[in-house]
Order: structure tokens, then sequence, then C-alpha cells
């Protein structure tokens, strides 16, 4: 029998990995690429959802994280650190424990969602609260990287990036060649760089026969690339995408124009409309900054820059289960019942 071994040794070939590497692997990747029936409906194309929430540790990050424990392990670091919205602390963490290595996460104090929190406490690793925001993190976790013996696997690492492009292959390899269109949630600009590597390499390789058109959607409150300056104060409900000077910031805009694609901002209630529309029509539960893809398309489709019969596909960054605190929001409270037959069945409008 089979199972999927992880992206390293998936992609060993395109990956800079070499026969005496230690991989470090949870089997990350190999995510499926669902068909979206409502979503197909809505705009007249043919809609794939990436869903990257089935990852080990619920997200995309993953990908990129057994390529920066296991480049860390080669080097023969002891401690790796990173600054987080959440998930990338959720999947450093675990990711360490399998290198047998210290794990520090530098995160916002306040803004990251319990689910996440609650993977880097079990994994066991070292968390400091900042009274500040992402980017005060992140400038923090370079600086300790710099000063003190600890490796630093933010995407700003470029090993993570090299992992992250895997998933642009996978759909690759489903689909046969290239989508029309790629959509996805922009924080700190790592995922769309590396989705518009992979893409890019795929082409130049022959493996595909062209490139996808790149669409990033920010949080109207923390879209810098949009307004084309940095937003000192970040919000948004999609506490994943609070960022407000991404550093792969560069390289989103190169992947945007290189592609013929755009970014563009959804508001926390298109965002979260989107995040109800996935969960109770297609069936697939993710957290709020995943929900940014699928917003922006419908968003776009409204707008009438999406022509049908298209082959689309949104990246569904995240789990849902990270963060359940939107899915209880204002849903009603389910209601007891005795253990009785006919009352349940009178509840449960059966009778
Ligand atoms: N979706 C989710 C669920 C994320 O956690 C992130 C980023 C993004 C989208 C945006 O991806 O930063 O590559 O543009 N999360 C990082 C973290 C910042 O610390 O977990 P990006």
């Amino acid at each position: 029998t089979h199972q999927w071994r992880g992206i390293i040794e998936e992609y060993r070939d395109r990956l800079p990995v070499s026969d005496s590497t230690p991989v470090v692997t949870l089997r990350e990747g190999g995510t499926p690429l669902v068909p979206a029936q409502v979503l197909s409906e809505r705009t007249g194309c043919e809609v794939h959802l990436k869903v990257e929430g089935a990852n080990p540790t619920g997200s995309f990050k993953d990908r990129g994280m057994t390529m920066a424990i296991t480049r860390a392990k080669e080097e023969g670091a002891q401690a790796v650190i990173c600054a987080s919205t959440g998930n990338t602390s959720a999947s450093a963490a675990a990711y360490a424990v399998r290198a047998g290595m210290v794990c520090a996460v530098l995160v916002p104090q306040g803004k990251i969602a319990l689910g996440k929190m609650g993977q880097a406490l079990v994994h066991g690793a070292k968390i400091l609260q900042v009274d500040g925001n992402f980017d005060d993190c992140l400038t923090l976790a370079r600086g300790l990287s710099d000063n003190y013996p600890v490796a630093l696997v933010n995407s700003v690492n470029p090993v993570r990036i090299e992992g992250q492009k895997t998933a642009a292959f996978e759909i690759v390899d489903m689909l046969g060649d290239a989508p029309d269109i790629h959509v996805l949630p922009v924080g700190n600009a790592g995922n769309i760089t590396a989705y518009w590597k992979g893409y890019t390499e795929y082409a130049a390789g022959g493996v595909a026969t062209r490139t996808p058109r790149m669409w990033g959607f920010q949080a109207s409150g923390s879209a810098p690339i949009v307004r084309g300056e940095v937003v000192k104060d970040p919000s948004t409900i999609a506490t994943a995408i609070r960022i407000g000077n991404p550093a792969s910031w560069q390289y989103a805009l190169a992947a945007r124009d290189e592609s013929g694609g755009f970014i563009d901002e959804v508001t926390d209630r298109e965002i979260l409309r989107a995040y109800r529309l996935l969960a109770s029509q297609e069936g697939v539960f993710v957290e709020p900054a995943s929900a940014a893809s699928v917003a922006g398309l419908l968003k776009a489709a409204e707008q009438g820059k999406v022509d049908p019969g298209q082959r689309i596909v949104c990246t569904v960054t995240g789990n849902g289960l990270k963060d359940p605190d939107w899915a209880v929001a204002g849903a009603p409270q389910p209601v007891t019942v005795p253990v009785d037959a006919a009352t349940a069945a009178e509840r449960l409008g059966l009778a």
C-alpha cells in the first residue's frame, strides 16, 4: 500500500535538498482539490477549492515548514524562531518537535485564534505575546535570529517559499494544466509568491502549457498592497492576515503584474459571508482569512470581472477549527431535550 510521502519526497527533484538531507516531515501536502458546485454555478465557471486545512497542522504553512525545519536541521540549528499570526507558529512548533529542536514564537498579544495558541502550547513551544502587531513581531524575530543562535523560519527564509510552491505543482498535476485564474488570500504575501514560483517553474519545464492569472485579496482594514502604503495599525476579524507591512510585498507585485492579475481588498462582512457560504453550501469549513479568496472571487464576479467558462482554483488556506469562535458567534444555541424519541423528533421537525 502507498501513502503520500510529504512534499519533499514527492517533489524532491524540484526542491533544494540532497540525498543526505535529513528530511523532517509530517507527510504534509497531497491536499484535496475539491470541485465547488455552488461557486461554479454562481460564477458560470469551473471552480475548485485547494483545501489546505487538510495539512497535518491544519494550514498551508506545513509545506514551507517541512523545508525550513529540514534545512535548519541540516545546518545543525538547535532552536528556531518565528513571528506569527498563529498558523506559522503552530506549524513551527509541531515540526520542531519532530526535529528535536526548541521552538520560540512571537505572536501579537490578544490577536491570535484560540486553536492556534493551543497548538503552540501543546507542542511545547516557548511563546512570547508581544505588545504590538505581527509586523512588530517579525522585526523582533529577525533581530533575534541575527544576534542569537536561533534560525528564522518565517517566509523571509527562501526555503519556506520553495516548500509552499508545491501546492501549485499539485494543482497542475491534478488538472493536467494550470487553471485560468488562481485566487488567494494575501497577508505577509509569501504564499502568492510561492504559488507564482511553482506555476512559472512548471510552465518553464513544460509540465504546464501556461500560467494562471494571480488574484490576491487582502482584508480591507489590512490592505497595504492595495493602498500602496504601509498600514500602521492593521485591523480585521481575519487575524491570520492582519498584517500592515508584508515582507514579500515586492514579490506579490511581481506575481500580480507578470501574471496579468490583480490584488484587491474584501471587507470583513464579505469575508464572513464567504466563510458561511463555504461551510453551509460547499461543506468546507475554513478559518475566516481563508474565506478571503472566495469572498474576492464573488466580489470580482459581481463586478463582471469573471468571464464564464474559466477554470478557477481558490486556495482555502486554513482549517475552520483553528478559530471556532466565528462558527459559534451569531448561531442559534442548540436546544436540550430529554432522552425521548417523540420530543427529539418534534424538535427536529420530523414529526
Ligand atoms: N491564510 C492563513 C490561514 C494564514 O495563516 C496566512 C498567513 C495567510 C492566509 C496569508 O498568507 O502571509 O503568505 O500571504 N499567516 C501567517 C502566520 C502570517 O503567521 O501564520 P501569506
